[in-house]
């Protein structure tokens, strides 16, 4: 008997990173933190959703992601994982959930994984967690590194600057790109990192390099959603090439319906309900 193929393309798993680089085939990453936005980049084809430790930026305004916390991105897994059928779903750990020892990083990873739905987990470092990746990969947890411009390290970094600049700099960076591919990393974050050094690390490690502010050469494109389509505030980074200007879009609907409500052009009668003509109102001012 022939099984027919089904019609949606098939589901992304850790594998088909590797044998989409072997192709030199690119894939695309987009965050997402809810259900609508993981049902719009999951149903428009993009391969890796990333429910980022960004949420604390762009939904709650923390400012930056140090106050994010493991509940915050669970509830957003969840929802996430509600609203995707095809992308590989990657569950940010927050600064805090995987710094105390690798009992408590494990835990709670594998509550992103059990509870949330998360098929990997990304923490941010290099040498410093080459045990932490190898302890949590043992235990069958698929992981992603990142490394360069690390968010949760704003305090000791000073700000969100271009790392690896300096000969020495962008050694470490090479070194640390193997350490996590040795470590048992399958793919790697390379944030705000110089385009050529980019370039080394794509193409001497095996695994998968997710680029942003990283240049042309990586294998995986990343972009927080909300810079990508308008719906932030403040400055974008250079990096950033924004599609949409949603924010816009929003702010002209919401004045437009403010506009008929005080003009009393909203609601109207198919906007509303009617009672029955069989009632009679009079019975009902009695
Ligand atoms: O949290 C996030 O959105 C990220 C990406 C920018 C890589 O870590």
């Amino acid at each position: 008997m022939a099984y027919l193929k089904p019609d949606e393309p098939e589901k992304v798993y850790v594998p088909a990173l590797r044998k989409a680089k072997k192709r030199g085939e690119k894939l695309a990453c987009l965050t997402a933190y809810n259900y609508p936005t993981a049902r719009i980049v999951d149903e428009a084809g993009v391969e890796l959703i990333l429910v980022g430790d960004s949420i604390g930026n762009v939904i709650h305004g923390y400012g930056n992601t140090i106050p994010v916390t493991l509940e915050e991105i669970l509830s957003a897994t969840k929802a996430v994982k509600r609203g995707s059928e095809r992308a590989l779903i990657i569950a940010d750990m927050p600064y805090g959930t995987y710094h105390i020892n690798e009992d408590e990083t494990v835990r709670n990873a594998l509550q992103l994984m059990k509870e949330g739905g998360a098929e990997a987990v990304k923490l941010e470092g290099g040498s410093n967690r080459i045990n932490l990746v190898k302890r949590l990969v043992n235990e069958e947890i698929p992981v992603v590194a990142h490394i360069g411009l690390t968010p949760q390290s704003v305090h000791k970094l000073g700000g969100y600057s271009v790392q690896g600049k300096t000969v020495e700099d962008a050694k470490k960076l090479i070194e640390d790109a193997k350490l996590m591919e040795e470590a048992g990393a399958f793919a790697i974050v390379l944030e705000l990192v110089p385009r050529e050094i980019a370039e080394m690390i794509t193409n001497e490690l095996k695994i998968s390099t997710i680029g942003i502010g990283a240049g042309l050469v990586c294998d995986i494109q990343v972009l927080v959603l909300h810079d990508l389509v308008g719906l932030t505030f403040g400055r974008l980074p250079r990096f950033v090439r924004q599609y949409a200007d949603i924010r816009g879009i929003m702010t002209e609907a919401v004045s437009n319906w403010m506009d008929d409500v005080k003009n009393g052009n909203y609601p109207n009668d198919e906007e509303s309900y009617g009672m029955p003509k069989s009632v009679d109102l009079n019975r009902v001012k009695e």
